[in-house]
């Protein structure tokens, strides 16, 4: 399991330590949540402040757009080369034309689906993705309580995934810890986003570890 705390729980004071010290800790991506206060009701950090954690990472990002614009962030942080871009299914007309805008910029390209989204909403598009991302909880804040149901839908997720593109990574925001993690694992899920759990822990590295199981 790829471990990939969101920043979103980060102490904003001192971001270049705790970038460092999540990277020194293990983590495997650096997850940043990009809020527009449309698309979600909060807002969080542009590129200027992105471009300060890119600094400071020695591991790869990954861009989680909460937006309803998303073709104009698109090309706000592709200067940025992040490893992934995602963006909802919920707010974009055109998914298809954007996942191959964002393969063009050499980004690989991910789409998330809120909770009440079903996995078949995007059969047709698993080909070209790199990575799906499953909500558990609702997009906006972080320190949310995990909705199980999300278990089921990664399985049924995978079941297309094999059919469709085994290459196709599952991953999984909101409420992970290491009570759910082993279910997760068990469903399929290859990649966790874990925000709070991470960040309020005593050891940033006991934390991760105990998701990379
Ligand atoms: C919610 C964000 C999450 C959030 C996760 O909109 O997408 O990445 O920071 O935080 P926790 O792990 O605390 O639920
Ligand atoms: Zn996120």
């Amino acid at each position: 399991m790829l471990v990939a705390p969101s920043i979103l729980s980060a102490n904003f004071g001192k971001i270049d330590e705790e970038i460092k010290a999540i990277c020194e800790a293990g983590c495997d991506l650096i997850h940043v949540d990009v809020m527009d206060g449309h698309f979600v009701p909060n807002m969080t950090i542009g590129p200027v402040v992105v471009k300060s954690v890119a600094k400071a990472a020695t591991k790869p990002l990954d861009v989680h757009l909460m937006v309803e614009n998303n073709t104009f962030f698109v090309d706000l942080f592709a200067p940025l080369k992040p490893e992934y871009i995602s963006f909802h299914i919920e707010s974009e007309k055109h998914p298809h034309r954007l996942i191959q805008k964002i393969k063009a910029l050499g980004i690989k390209p991910a789409i998330v689906l809120n909770p009440h989204t079903t996995v078949e909403t995007i059969e047709y598009l698993l080909e070209d993705l790199d990575m799906v991302l499953l909500m558990s909880v609702n997009p906006g804040f972080g320190g949310q309580k995990f909705i199980s149901s999300v278990v089921e839908k990664a399985q049924k997720l995978k079941e297309l995934i094999n059919k469709r593109n085994p290459n196709c990574l599952i991953q999984v925001d909101g409420g992970v810890n290491d009570k759910n993690i082993h279910e997760l694992k068990d469903a399929g899920v290859d990649v966790v986003v874990a925000g709070s759990y991470v960040f309020g822990s005593n050891s940033y590295s006991k934390a991760i570890k105990s998701l990379q199981i």
